[in-house]
């Protein structure tokens, strides 16, 4: 192992260097196992012992059949050695050192199982008639190439891949690259499939899948490019929606990008288990099935969610695919930028999605909440050992590296921005790339440079809390800086960091976007605000900051909302921002509450939505106290008049007002008007009558309503909706819905009938978790089962995957007393498996800072909530 950089990054020694690999695999889907042989060809980088390191991990290598081509010598290994930790395997194969330069061939016979760990080669279930089935399909992204076969599985060891298959004749064999030759054997009644050769690509970007499918099929505009959504059998009708979307998009991209999709054909292929959401293997990228398949008249919030999906996984086959990164440290590059290009895309194909008002409340908002606590990570963060790598794929290498990207793009205009990627891209194609490259290309093709101003946003955690006052009577503007931290003032030494920061400002004057740069701790500016109707700091949200107003703006602002003269994502801004100050104890929660009052009159989905997460999250922390009634009594009023405005049904009306009403009606619901209760249980009751007749975006509001303030009669009847449900996304919304149940033992039931039935598939667990920690009694009784259930889930998902992390989440999310945080520490302390430590310290840290909150503020809000 040869270590380098500053963290000593465990990287395979250089003196070999893959160009190619021909994989030969033959599946065997009733004994759940498969063989093959891998022959890799390397060139010599350094004159070592003829020594050869590579990854592996779970094959058996069939050593007595391995060899090394040399010249014209065939070597076999004289000794070999396993590093478990490092996943590797060492073969010595005696005689005189390396020639550098010389191309040698390493041929490696193995095999292995098929699990259902959903990593690696893995099977998967599917039913066809009531019959049982198993298909087997791939996941490598980050480090399971290696669980597949033998193989150099780091980024930036690119090579070329010839996959061959062998499986029973009557099954379909994808890889990423079209079929070009075929070999039936009648005797053995199977066949052997040769799949073109791929372009040098990382080994986390290979895909293979053998099973039994149908397809819709079309054709891009530009360039042609062939595009098929793979499905399960009798639903290919259920991929139209995303082979639509999913041309376009590809169309959009090959614009955007100024470079064709360089590979003959596109697949997307659903997958039944499928641990991630989507993954954008080059070629052929996989999806669970709710990311993917749809009926013609699935409801707005299902095709956003699979439009973006796809979206995303296209942004890849440029950004990750054609340019990958060097490390995993470089992760971001991948992840935050397909997030913000996924948007960007379905921006353009929706504009009446208003994608990027979304943006603010689902990334920023989210970027920003997590990175606020000393648990967070930079955007750039090296990780030295493989399986530390899995944590890093979370909201701050998504969501902030999303919102860093746009921050950019908008201050240099997203033209300008477009030129410096197409200059990126065209530099490194079919190689590896690092974020300094990156700022390069950009800084080149648009002559700005951008490295220095990005540096602290990405290389430091954190980002600061604006303080905007106006001073001089309003003749001047003074900007300053402090780190923002969850749960308080900064010390000097964790406030140390300057960002540069590009501040937007808008007024009732304003024309044109413009920006007051801070790059100081504190400085002023000739900006008078005295003639000023309102003005906004982070005007359009555009900036990773938050931002505190002197009293006279703020006042100012509050009348600005009241008339919706500023935009919905300033609107929503400031709720998330007001919110987060009075968390973090700069600002009393009284104040906030007020604040929120003057959005009585909104209309919007995107500031509803973020207002109704703020408050949930807030009367969380407050359920037990006895002002909880009085906090109801406050939220009701506060969504009343929207909810008389939205109704349950209203013709012709907007995708978005469709949203806002499940927003709006579920909030009310949960604070007990009868009357929204009583309707949904009504709806619910003509849904069970005729499920073709209801309108497809009233479902799941009224499948929630009805759980949350219904008894076993009402889950039973949504439990039977699961079990009969074939559409993914009635069975998502029916599995979301059963968890919301309120009696304590129907909750745990729910969890245990979760486990146990063999009803809920593992990629689907987080889901149940999710809706029975929505209480305080739900959380604990979430919390106790996963503790008592502990061994099994991490037996489930414990090879450092993300869906146990996600679990813990999920089971500690509402937790608010600083009791809990010790007991949970303590619980994790005994409690290990790989790769959850950042969200066990993220879960403490979010915890304690609630419950510090509610140590300060509650006295206070409880006396304020007395007028309600
Ligand atoms: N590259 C990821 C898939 C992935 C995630 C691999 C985690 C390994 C670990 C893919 O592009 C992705 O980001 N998928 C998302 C869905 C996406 C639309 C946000 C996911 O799986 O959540
Ligand atoms: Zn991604």
């Amino acid at each position: 192992m040869c270590a380098s950089n500053a963290i000593d990054r465990v990287l395979l020694p250089r003196n070999v260097q893959p160009i190619a690999y021909k994989l030969y695999l033959s599946p065997d889907l009733k004994a759940f196992t498969y063989s093959g042989y891998v022959e890799a060809d390397l060139v010599v980088m350094q004159a070592t012992a003829k020594s050869l390191t590579f990854h592996n991990l779970g094959n058996n290598l069939e050593l007595d059949k391995t060899y090394m081509l040399y010249n014209t010598e065939k070597l076999y290994p004289v000794s070999d050695s396993v590093n478990h930790d490092e996943e590797t395997v060492t073969l010595n194969f005696g005689g005189n050192p390396f020639v550098v330069g010389e191309q040698i061939k390493l041929v490696i016979y193995f095999n292995n199982t098929l699990g259902t760990s959903m990593c690696g080669f893995y099977r998967s279930k599917y039913m066809v008639g009531g019959e049982e089935r198993w298909m087997a399909t791939t996941q490598f992204e980050p480090v399971d190439a290696r669980r597949a076969f033998p193989c150099w599985d780091e980024p930036a060891l690119k090579a070329t891949f010839e996959v061959i298959l062998n499986l029973p004749s009557h099954l379909l064999a994808l890889s990423n690259m079209p079929v070009v030759g075929e070999e039936k054997s009648l005797k053995t009644g199977t066949k052997t499939v040769y799949f073109q050769t791929t372009p040098r690509m990382s080994t986390y970007l290979l895909a293979f899948v053998v099973g039994e499918f149908d397809y819709v099929e079309g054709v891009t505009t530009k360039g042609g490019v062939p595009m098929r959504v793979y499905t399960p059998l009798n639903q290919a009708d259920r991929g139209c929606f995303a082979l639509e979307v999913g041309t376009k998009i590809l169309d959009f991209f090959t614009d955007y990008f100024g470079i064709a999709y360089p590979l003959p054909k596109l697949d997307m292929i659903a997958i039944p288990d499928f641990a991630a959401g989507a993954m954008e293997n080059w070629g052929l990228v996989t999806y669970r099935e709710a990311a993917l398949l749809c009926d013609r008249d699935a409801n707005v919030s299902t095709k956003m969610r699979i439009a973006y999906v796809v979206a995303h996984e296209e942004a890849h086959q440029w950004f990750g695919n054609i340019c990958s990164p060097e490390w995993w440290r470089e992760l971001w590059l991948n992840e935050g930028f397909a997030t913000w290009a996924g948007d960007l895309a379905v921006n353009s194909l929706f504009p009446e999605w208003s994608i990027w008002t979304q943006f603010c409340s689902a990334y920023l908002s989210s970027a920003l909440r997590l990175d606020s606590m000393l648990s967070s990570h930079p955007i750039e963060v090296d990780v030295a050992r493989s399986r530390d790598i899995d944590e890093i794929f979370d909201t701050i290498s998504y969501n902030k590296g999303a919102c860093v990207i746009r921050m950019l793009a908008s201050y240099l205009g997203e033209k300008e921005f477009a030129k410096g990627l197409n200059c990126y891209l065209k530099r490194h194609s079919y190689g590896n790339a690092t974020t300094a490259d990156l700022w390069k290309a950009i800084s080149e093709a648009t002559g700005r440079p951008v490295g220095e101003m990005m540096r602290n946003w990405t290389l430091q955690m954190g980002y600061p809390v604006i303080h905007v006052e106006s001073i001089e009577e309003g003749s001047k503007l003074r900007l300053s800086q402090t780190r923002f931290l969850a749960d308080g003032l900064p010390t000097a030494e964790q406030d140390k960091v300057v960002w540069d920061v590009k501040v937007s400002v808008a007024s009732d004057r304003t024309r044109e976007m413009e920006y007051l740069s801070l790059s100081e701790k504190t400085a002023t500016f000739d900006y008078s605000t005295r003639d000023l109707t309102w003005f906004k700091a982070n005007a359009g949200q555009y900036g990773t900051f938050r931002v505190r107003y002197s009293a006279d703006l703020l006042k100012k602002l509050v009348v600005a909302i009241k008339k919706k003269q500023i935009l919905p994502e300033d609107r929503l801004g400031i709720v998330s921002d007001y919110m987060a100050l009075s968390r973090a104890g700069l600002i009393p929660l009284t104040e906030v509450l007020e604040l929120c009052s003057s959005y009585e009159e909104e209309t919007d989905y995107n500031v509803w939505s973020e207002l109704s997460a703020g408050l949930s999250a807030v009367m969380s922390i407050w359920e037990s106290h006895p002002c909880y009634a009085n906090f109801k009594r406050y939220k009701r009023q506060l969504f009343s008049k929207i909810g008389g405005r939205i109704g349950w049904e209203r013709e012709g009306e907007s995708d978005l007002d469709k949203l806002l009403r499940s927003v709006v009606l579920f909030a009310l619901s949960t604070c007990d008007d009868e009357a929204v209760i009583n309707e949904a249980r009504r709806r619910f009751e003509l849904y069970q009558s005729n499920p073709n007749s209801f309108p497809a975006d009233l479902r799941d509001v009224v499948f929630r309503i009805y759980v949350y303030h219904g008894g076993a009669k009402e889950q039973e009847a949504m439990k039977e909706i699961y079990n009969r449900a074939d559409v993914p996304d009635l069975k998502i919304s029916a599995l979301q819905a059963l968890g919301l149940v309120q009696d304590a033992t129907l909750i745990k039931n729910t969890i245990v009938w979760a486990l146990n039935s063999g009803k809920v598939r593992n990629q689907d667990l987080h889901v149940v978790f999710y809706g029975t920690s929505n209480s305080q009694k739900g959380q604990e009784i979430t919390w106790d089962s996963m503790k008592e259930h502990w061994d099994e889930l991490v037996k489930r998902f414990g090879t450092g995957q993300f869906l146990l992390s996600r679990l813990i989440e999920y089971s500690t999310r509402n937790f608010s007393s600083f009791s809990k945080a010790e007991e949970i520490e303590r619980f994790f302390l005994t409690h290990k498996a790989n790769g959850i430590d950042r969200t066990v310290s993220q879960s403490l840290e979010k915890i304690r800072a609630s419950a510090s909150w509610f140590k300060r503020d509650s006295v206070s809000v409880s006396a304020w909530l007395n007028r309600f």
